[in-house]
């Protein structure tokens, strides 16, 4: 495996091996790697002849109140779990690389962007489809991964790459969880214990609506309500947002069906969790 900093470097390897005939997947990622990375790499290396990867914490996706400098890095374990999961090459950026003096380009995505965690991290998705939106230019990938844990990062995403006639196809795969059920993010190294059992309140809740609506409880305000009351018991937990929404849209909806996804975001002390299900589906 090669690590490459440099976009020109990439850019030629990518250019290069597109021409040999070769089928380049694309696993981006921000780093400290957990298993749901790694799934993604797994299948990254099963769909292509060359896996790439990329490691770089994007200051254009985190507010200014948000935790940019504080976020969790560890390229040389990272490298490794990399190479150990069958990446080729590592591309590990700086933040002037990708955005040097003079910078001034931005995609953004509309509407989709405004509801669930663009309420309140706003700029948030701009940020995310512009360093995706460059990453696909300097890998020029077939088939990039994504875990379905970010749900509405993903719905953003192939809005992006259909509006803007991108060739790459986005796969999203399931959310990786612990053994007990918390969705793997690399934001949970910073619960405490406490907080940690607290945060399984979010499984626990996505699991009751499930079995709520399979039992004919198809009202999502009230599917909304088991979830809130559920929550609502930890002592440190602050609801950002519980929705039920279309899966392609993000839009409300007023009766759950197959397609419908429950969608939350929930501070648990200052750790901000995120979690989806499709309803009827089994966490
Ligand atoms: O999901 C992430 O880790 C990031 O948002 C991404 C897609 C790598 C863009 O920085």
């Amino acid at each position: 495996m090669e690590i490459i900093n440099d976009i020109a470097t990439v850019q030629s390897r990518c250019l290069q091996a597109r021409q040999d005939g070769k089928r380049i997947a694309f696993v981006p990622t921000m780093g400290f790697l957990h298993e749901g990375h790694l799934s993604l790499m797994r299948e990254g290396r099963a769909r292509g002849d060359l896996l790439v990867a990329s490691i770089f914490v994007n200051p254009t996706q985190f507010g200014p109140k948000e935790d940019l400098s504080a976020y969790p890095r560890d390229l040389e374990r990272d490298a490794e779990l990399a190479r150990e999961n069958g990446v080729d090459i590592l591309f590990h950026p700086t933040p002037e690389t990708m955005y040097p003096k003079g910078y001034k380009t931005y995609v953004n995505v509309e509407g989709l962007t405004r509801t669930l965690c663009g309420e309140s991290r706003p700029g948030h998705f701009r940020g995310v489809t512009t360093v995706v939106c460059k990453l696909f230019n300097i890998v020029q990938p077939h088939v990039a991964l994504f875990g379905r844990k970010d749900f509405q990062q993903l719905a953003v995403l192939r809005r992006m790459v259909a509006d803007l006639n991108l060739t790459v196809e986005v796969v999203g795969l399931p959310t990786v969880r612990e053994k007990d059920g918390l969705a793997m993010s690399s934001r949970n190294v910073y619960l405490s214990a406490e907080h940690r059992k607290q945060a399984l309140s979010l499984v626990d809740a996505l699991r009751q609506a499930g079995v709520a609506a399979r039992h004919g409880e198809l009202h999502p305000r009230r599917l909304v309500g088991l979830v809130r009351e559920r929550i609502s018991r930890e002592p440190d937990a602050e609801i950002d947002y519980i929705k039920i929404c279309d899966g392609d849209t993000l839009e409300s909806v007023d009766r759950v069906d197959a397609h419908s996804v429950l969608l939350l975001a929930v501070r648990i002390g200052s750790t901000r969790l995120i979690d989806n299900n499709y309803i009827f589906e089994e966490v």
